[in-house]
C-alpha cells in the first residue's frame, strides 16, 4: 500500500515553492500526497525561522499533531525548512515525538531519510552549497499561480536576519531550467508566475560552453574578472527572456534588495508587457544610521531615488515594502524618520514587524535593545499610518476599470469571486466559479480595508 503524506507549509513563498519540490520528490519515490491530515501516514512541517513567533506557532502546531500518534502508532512526523536547519538536533529535545529533521539542501534524500526514521530519529541538515534541485519539476499546489525559484540562499547578512544562516549562500538556477519550468506551467494552464529568490536582483547565471561544469563553477567563489567566458544573464536578462513565454500572462518577482535594483532592471520592467506594475522593495528603516547598523548597504537618498525612477518609468506601479520597528538602538527620532519616509513614499501596502532577536545573528548581540513595550507601540503607530495610506490609495481606484485574474470564491460571500489586479490588489465582485482562471475587467465601485470591490464589465472571451 502506498504511504500517504501531507506537507504543512509555514513562512514565505520560498517555502511554498520548496513544499512543491518536496511533494514532487516524494511522489517520484512512490509516496502519494493527501490534503487530509487524518489520512496521512507522514506529516511534514515546512517551517520558518525569520521571527520568534513564526517558530513558536509551528512548535505549538507540532505538539497538537503528534497526539495523532496515540491512535496511529506508525505515523511519522518530520520537520523540514529553516527551523530544521537552524535547530537541527535541538528539535529532538523540544519534541521527543519528532521522527525526522531535514535541512533545506537535503530534500532529495527525503525518501531514504523517511525509511531510516522508522527505526530511529533521522537528522540531516548538512549544507550543500551547490544544491539547486536541478531537473525536478515541482508538483504545483494550485493551477493558477506558479511560484518559481530562480535562486537559493542569501549573501547579504542583514544583521537582524537568520536567513543567510539557514539557507546558505546564493546560487542561481540556469536560465534554461527556469524557462522550461515556466513553459511547462504555462502548458498546464497557469497564467501568473512569481519568480522567487531572497534577493532576485543579484541573480547571475553564466551559460558556459558544455565542457565546463556549471556545478564546479557555482561552488567556486570567482572574482568576476577571472570568470571564464560564457553568456552572462543577470536578472533583467532573465526577465526579458521569460517574458517571451506565450502562455503566461503575468510575471512578478520577490524580493528585490534596494542596493541591487539597477536602471537596466527598471527599464526592462517597463518594457516587458507581462511584467506587472508592482515591486516589493523592503525599506526596513527610514534612518541612515539604523540602515547601516542593519548592514543594508543603501541610504535613504538612494532608496528615494529608486522610488522616483520606478514611478517615472511606470507611473502606475504599486510599491510594497517591509519595515522593522524597534531595531536595537533605534531612537524615537530615528523611528520618526521611518514614519516620515512612509508618508513620503506612500506605499500601497507594507508588511510591518517588531524587531525579533534571532540568536546567531549580529544584531542579537547589539546593546541598547528597545523595550518590548516600545517596540509594540512603535509598530502600532506604523500600522496606523500605513493603514491610512493604504485606505486612501485604494479609494483612489474607485471608478477605474481594472483587469482581474480570478482566483477563488471570496472568503466572506459565496456569491462573490476574488482575484488580483496586475498591481496585486485583491478585488472582489459578484460572479461564480466558472470565472476561476479567467481574466475579467472589473469596474471598481468601493474600497474596504485592503480589498477593492467592483462589478464585472467584461469577461475574457
Ligand atoms: N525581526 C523582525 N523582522 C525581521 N525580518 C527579518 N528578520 C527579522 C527579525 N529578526 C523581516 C524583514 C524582512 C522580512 C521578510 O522579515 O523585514 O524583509
Ligand atoms: Fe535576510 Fe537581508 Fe538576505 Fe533578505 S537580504 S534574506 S533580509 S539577509
Amino acid at each position: 500500500m502506498t504511504m500517504k503524506f501531507i506537507v504543512k507549509t509555514y513562512g514565505c513563498q520560498m517555502n511554498v515553492a520548496d513544499s512543491e519540490l518536496i511533494i514532487s520528490i516524494l511522489q517520484k519515490s512512490g509516496f502519494s500526497s493527501t490534503d487530509k491530515i487524518e489520512e496521512a501516514d507522514i506529516i511534514i512541517f515546512n517551517t520558518c525561522s525569520v521571527r520568534e513567533n513564526a517558530e513558536s506557532r509551528v512548535i505549538g502546531r507540532i505538539s497538537n499533531e503528534v497526539s495523532r500518534k496515540t491512535t496511529n502508532k506508525d505515523l511519522l512526523i518530520g520537520i523540514v525548512g529553516c527551523m530544521a536547519q537552524r535547530l537541527g538536533d535541538e528539535l529532538k529535545k523540544i519534541n521527543k515525538k519528532i521522527d525526522f529533521i531535514v535541512g533545506v539542501d537535503q530534500y532529495s534524500k527525503l525518501p531514504e531519510i523517511i525509511e531510516v526514521s522508522r527505526q530511529k530519529v533521522a537528522v540531516e541538515t548538512t549544507f550543500n552549497t551547490t544544491e539547486i534541485y536541478e531537473n525536478l519539476f515541482p508538483t504545483r499546489s494550485n493551477n493558477l499561480n506558479a511560484f518559481v525559484t530562480i535562486m537559493r540562499g542569501c549573501n547579504n547578512f542583514c544583521t537582524y536576519c537568520i536567513v543567510p544562516y539557514t539557507r546558505g549562500r546564493e546560487r542561481s538556477r540556469s536560465v534554461t531550467e527556469i524557462y522550461n519550468e515556466i513553459e511547462q506551467a504555462g502548458r498546464e494552464g497557469l497564467k501568473d508566475v512569481t519568480l522567487l529568490g531572497q534577493n532576485v536582483n543579484s541573480y547571475l547565471y553564466i551559460d558556459y560552453p558544455e565542457n565546463i561544469s556549471q556545478r564546479a563553477l557555482n561552488s567556486y567563489n570567482y572574482q568576476l574578472d577571472e570568470m571564464p567566458m560564457g553568456e552572462r544573464y543577470d536578472f533583467a536578462d532573465l526577465l526579458r527572456k521569460v517574458n517571451e513565454i506565450k502562455d503566461i500572462k503575468r510575471l512578478r518577482f520577490i524580493t528585490s534588495h534596494p542596493k541591487d535594483l539597477s536602471d537596466k532592471l527598471i527599464n526592462t520592467m517597463a518594457e516587458c508587457d507581462k511584467v506587472c506594475e508592482h515591486i516589493h522593495l523592503p525599506l526596513q528603516s527610514g534612518n541612515n544610521e539604523v540602515l547601516q547598523k542593519m548592514n543594508r548597504n543603501y541610504t535613504i537618498d538612494h532608496y528615494m531615488s529608486l522610488i522616483h525612477k520606478l514611478r517615472s518609468a511606470m507611473p502606475n506601479i504599486a510599491i510594497t515594502t517591509d519595515i522593522i520597528a524597534g531595531f536595537p538602538g533605534e531612537t524615537e527620532e530615528q523611528f520618526d524618520q521611518t514614519l516620515q519616509i512612509v508618508r513620503a513614499v506612500q506605499f500601497d501596502f507594507a508588511f510591518m514587524f517588531k524587531y525579533s532577536e534571532r540568536s546567531g545573528t549580529k544584531a542579537c548581540d547589539f546593546p541598547d535593545t528597545v523595550p518590548e513595550k516600545v517596540r509594540l507601540e512603535r509598530l502600532q503607530r506604523l500600522i496606523d499610518l500605513q493603514t491610512e495610506i493604504t485606505t486612501l490609495k485604494y479609494k483612489q481606484r474607485i471608478g477605474n476599470i481594472e483587469e482581474v485574474y480570478v482566483e477563488c470564491q471570496s472568503k466572506r460571500e459565496s456569491r462573490e469571486m476574488s482575484g488580483k489586479t496586475r498591481d496585486f490588489k485583491i478585488t472582489v465582485f459578484e460572479g461564480d466559479d466558472s470565472l476561476i482562471g479567467k481574466f475579467v475587467n472589473v469596474k471598481i465601485t468601493d474600497a474596504v480595508g485592503w480589498t477593492l470591490k467592483g462589478e464585472i464589465v467584461q469577461c475574457e472571451t
